[in-house]
């Protein structure tokens, strides 16, 4: 009797150690896409995440970056996360409105008036709500990364906002960007972030907006003429995960995870915006570009211009979060 009662215990001991040595064994695989070139704040963060998860987690937790679109580009990239085909995305804050509409507020045209009021609005309650408002839908908001303010270019001088009346500018996926184009009487076009090199370069686009270090990693100031620092809006990204793969993981692991992320958020941050002055010499140096400064005055215009956006998305976005936005410029 008691024999086999020891018989049936060893086996499920023997059973329970084969189990924890194949899970000791098999580390979590963190699969983390983006579309940006490795030379960038997103891509910059994404391989020092991999570098600290794998000195501090080895043979636990493997972190996999394809960067450029590699394994999944805009348009894929958050049903393979759902779908748990990736487990780690920062998609442009520009990308969620289908997930969450007060998202949105990040596009909206000259309501940062700099990247240290975009930090105090993250940090705030009002931010770090956002980065849990997606949960219902399957998505965790982890941490924000900083790209910068955006610059715009086109094959003609950009100085007032009737220079863009008629022109065909290539915005992200958001219908923000594409009303804030609109309001200075041009053409917005959606377009995936890999296809804008070859849309201004056969003129199914005549212009876009983005970063100096996104205009530079991918050579976008070749097929631009013109580039005018407007600074006129604002491009950073929400690094997500899958919200039940990432509360399926052992809690020290998660833990860890989050640590690391932090530290590696803070180094992102405080880099982005060297490595975006870093891109725009590149751009000078290269001859490529004409730089147009904007006068006061020509700012003025294209804040006047493009401020009708605010009211036709306050009802998505919610009146008080664009307060708590503008009180973040306040210091
Ligand atoms: C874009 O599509 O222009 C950006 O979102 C690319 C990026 O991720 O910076």
């Amino acid at each position: 009797m008691f024999g086999s009662k020891l018989r049936a215990l060893l086996g499920a001991l023997m059973m329970l150690g084969a189990g924890m040595a194949h899970a000791a064994d098999a580390p979590v695989v963190i699969k983390f896409a983006h579309v940006v070139a490795d030379n960038t704040p997103k891509g910059q963060g994404a391989l020092l995440f991999k570098r600290l998860v794998e000195e501090r987690l080895p043979g636990r937790v493997r972190v996999e970056v394809y960067p450029n679109s590699s394994l999944f580009g805009d348009g894929k990239e958050m049903e393979a996360l759902l779908l748990g085909d990736v487990q780690m995305l920062a998609p442009s804050l520009a990308k969620f409105e289908q997930y969450a509409k007060p998202v949105q507020i990040f596009d909206l045209p000259f309501l940062f008036d700099d990247m240290a009021a975009v930090d105090r609005f993250q940090a705030g309650p009002a931010g770090r709500k956002l980065l849990t408002s997606m949960e219902g839908k399957g998505i965790t908001g982890l941490a924000y990364w900083h790209n910068g303010l955006k610059v715009m270019s086109a094959n003609k001088p950009l100085r007032e906002p009737r220079d863009a009346r008629g022109l065909k500018f290539r915005v992200q996926a958001s219908a923000v960007l594409e009303e804030q184009f609109k309001a200075v009487r041009a053409n917005p076009r959606k377009m995936s972030f890999a296809e804008v090199y070859q849309g201004l370069q056969t003129g199914v686009v005549n212009g876009t907006e983005n970063t100096w270090s996104n205009y530079e990693s991918q050579k976008v100031n070749e097929v631009q003429k013109y580039m005018t620092e407007s600074d006129h809006g604002l491009i950073d990204y929400m690094v997500i995960t899958n919200t039940r793969f990432w509360n399926g993981l052992p809690d020290d692991i998660r833990t860890q995870l989050q640590a690391i992320l932090d530290e590696v958020s803070v180094s992102v941050n405080r880099h982005a915006e060297q490595l975006n002055q870093d891109a725009k010499k590149a751009i000078i140096a290269s001859g490529t570009s004409q730089i147009i400064e904007l006068t006061p005055e020509q700012r003025a215009a294209w804040r006047e211009a493009m401020q009708p956006v605010w009211k036709k998305f306050e009802g998505d976005i919610g009146a008080d979060l664009i307060k708590a936005a503008q009180d973040a410029n306040q210091g």
